[in-house]
């Protein structure tokens, strides 16, 4: 890989159980390029997706973009960036053939194929395939220089990361089509009001509130996220019946855990649960 395009760091998590639990921090680095992602950044994300889902260590994962650099005298300064979308200079002259492979195996769907926690952590432009990397991700701490949209419909497609999807599911009908036909940019505020982020903070505040977040899910039982987690994500592909099923028999199986006897007993004596992940 010519250039780093992923910076991955493994942050461990005091008062993590079972012990060793850590949040990966996952930067996107193409900051002169507004973090746009390449074919290589959704090579790195799938090999990290890999690995996080291998180590039981890993409790929650952090998506962020890399800060513009300081320009060059007499340089443009760039602006802050999540990810202001897929590459577009990758899209030139190429036909469904080239594509197709490319975005049938791709990292928006490896991020939210993810059994653990995801947030993503947004500061400035995370338009087109950035918003959907965002959607990808369970949970959006945005801060109130942020900017979302779809804008794939300026350059004759339309979002392939999952964002028709994805959108309507958590925002709804009518703004996902307001979103995606109009390609118009849509601010942390209306991101707010819509539902699209979780929360808007000032930035300089962002990052504190996003790791507290992320160590918050982090010391829970990782067992017990992991099926808090497939349980929510069942509501989005099963009929509303078959749901609570589903909900009531992950509910159920939890009583033949060792973490449900912790989390109980903890409760009950006053004292602090020291997870077993089991
Ligand atoms: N793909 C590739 N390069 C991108 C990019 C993308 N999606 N978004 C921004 N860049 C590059 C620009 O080409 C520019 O590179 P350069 O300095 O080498 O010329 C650099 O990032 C800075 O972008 P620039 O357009 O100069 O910044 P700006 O502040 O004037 O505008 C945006 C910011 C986000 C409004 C504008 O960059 C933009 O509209 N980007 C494309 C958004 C988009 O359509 N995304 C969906 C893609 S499917």
């Amino acid at each position: 890989m010519s250039e780093e395009v992923l910076i991955v760091a493994d942050h461990p998590v005091e008062g993590s159980s079972p012990k060793g639990g850590a949040i990966s921090i996952w930067t996107l680095n193409r900051p002169d390029k507004l973090n746009a992602l390449n074919s290589d950044s959704h090579i790195a994300i799938k090999e990290q997706c890999l690995r996080v889902e291998s180590d039981d260590n890993i409790r929650c994962v952090v998506i962020r973009g890399a800060p513009p650099q300081i320009p060059e005298e007499g340089g443009k300064q760039k602006p802050p960036a999540f990810a202001a979308g897929a590459d577009i200079s990758e899209f030139l002259e190429k036909g469904s053939d080239d594509v197709r492979p490319f975005f049938e195996d791709n990292a928006w769907e490896a991020v939210w194929n993810l059994s653990k926690p995801t947030i993503a952590m947004v500061d400035g432009f995370a338009l087109g395939g950035g918003t959907e990397l965002a959607l990808s991700c369970d949970i959006r701490i945005a801060s109130d220089r942020s900017t979302f949209g779809q804008p794939e419909i300026n350059l004759g497609l339309i979002p392939g990361g999952g964002g028709t999807q994805r959108l309507c599911r958590l925002i709804g009908y009518g703004k996902t089509m307001e979103i995606v036909l109009t390609g118009g940019m849509v601010s942390s505020d209306e991101a707010l009001s819509s539902g699209i982020v979780n929360r808007i903070v000032p930035f300089r505040e962002l990052e504190e509130v996003t790791m507290n977040l992320a160590v918050e899910i982090s010391r829970k039982s990782p067992y017990t996220i992991r099926v808090a987690k497939r349980a929510v994500r069942g509501a989005l592909d099963l009929p509303f019946s078959e749901g609570i099923l589903m909900e009531r028999s992950e509910f159920v199986a939890l009583f033949d855990t060792e973490d449900k006897e912790i989390g109980v007993s903890s409760f009950l004596n006053r004292t602090d649960a020291n997870w077993l992940g089991r």
